[in-house]
């Protein structure tokens, strides 16, 4: 497949080195408003806007702030193109349903980012938890204590601000694991949360807790953060009547269960640095996405992280923000 970018900066960089290791996908040019190249293949052809491509392509990614994908995603469907979006789907609903309505009205594929999803680990416990062999969970509690510093915030000018981060850690840093989360257990009933902005000089939140009761009674506690010094690998631990299980990153650490093997495959290691920094290094997980993409769009079979299933994702965000009863 041949695709365009959308957007030039640090997570561009992760789809050129992805895409060295898939033969059959090819970036063929890219977007950007200042006409900044992308810093891991400067060469690659760059238009000022989508509209104004005039190579041939299949698929576009849009890799621009979180407040400016779903413009991207009408732009792409508009063309007729396929469209991987960078996560968050988007940081409202209005923008998310005009997105999600134009990739029908097209026909085109749309995928989302939340690479996490491929993991092997995370796939089995999902395929476990669907199955019901893991008994009832009554509690699962995901810390994601990751750390930014002010640098980070001030490298771009939209970093930290409502309109195109839409919100802190929660939106941004920890959407992934709030992505498997909400993945594993679906949506609550009720939320409680509260959150400031302690350690940065920033509009959205840098810390926050929320408390989530399910329909079968499940409590679930999420920690997202950007303030936690020096930045510690995500943790979920999960309580069920048969037993106990803790993921650190993608990995099974800890498996309590007598009756159902652990799935963990040892030889799987993930070296997601998302804990202190940004950037992707560990390109494997975006080759798994692209590979799925690909797929999807040409069977016209659903990609492992469809449009609707993605909005979900930012509505539980949404609602955690909206469930703030303090503010700092
Ligand atoms: N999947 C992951 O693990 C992962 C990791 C990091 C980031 N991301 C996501 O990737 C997306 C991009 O993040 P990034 O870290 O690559 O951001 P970035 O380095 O700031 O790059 C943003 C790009 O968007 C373009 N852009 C267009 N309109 C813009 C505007 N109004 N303000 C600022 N930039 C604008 C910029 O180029 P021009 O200004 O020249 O157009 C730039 O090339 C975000 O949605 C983020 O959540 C995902």
């Amino acid at each position: 497949m041949k695709y365009i970018l959308l957007g030039t900066g640090n997570i561009a960089n992760t789809y050129v080195r992805a895409m060295e290791a898939l033969p059959g996908s090819e970036l063929v040019g890219c977007v950007s408003r200042s006409g900044k190249r992308v810093q891991a293949d400067p060469a690659l052809p760059c238009w000022t806007e989508l509209d104004a491509v005039s190579t041939p392509f299949d698929a576009v990614i849009v890799a621009t702030p979180n407040g400016l994908h779903g413009e991207g995603i009408v732009a792409a469907a508009r063309l007729g193109k396929h469209v991987l979006v960078e996560k968050p789907l988007g940081i409202t609903v209005a923008d998310m349903d005009r997105a999600l309505e134009a990739c029908e009205a097209a026909g085109v594929t749309l995928a989302v980012a939340y690479q996490r999803r491929t993991a092997p680990d995370n796939q089995s416990i999902k395929a476990l938890l669907e199955k019901g062999a893991l008994g009832r969970v009554f509690a699962a509690d995901l810390s994601a204590k990751f750390y930014r510093d002010q640098a980070y915030y001030d490298s771009g000018d939209y970093r930290g601000g409502y309109l195109l981060d839409g919100g802190g850690p929660f939106m941004q840093q920890a959407c992934h694991n709030i992505d498997l989360y909400r993945w594993f257990f679906g949506m609550p009933i009720q939320i409680v949360s509260m959150m400031g902005t302690f350690t940065h000089a920033i509009e959205v939140e840098d810390h926050g807790a929320a408390l989530l009761r399910y329909s079968n009674g499940m409590i679930g506690t999420i920690i997202a953060s950007t303030s936690t010094k020096p930045g510690f690998a995500a943790r979920l631990e999960v309580h069920t009547g048969k037993g106990s299980f803790v993921m650190t990153d993608d990995a099974i650490t800890q498996w309590h269960f007598t009756d159902v093997p652990n799935p963990a495959q040892s030889d799987f290691h993930y070296t997601h640095d998302g804990a202190t920094s940004a950037a992707v290094t560990d390109t494997s997980a975006h080759q798994r996405i692209l590979r799925d993409f690909e797929h999807a769009a040409q069977t016209g079979s659903q990609p492992i992280a469809d449009g609707h299933s993605a909005k979900a994702t930012s509505e539980l965000i949404l609602n955690i923000y909206q469930g703030a009863v303090d503010r700092v």
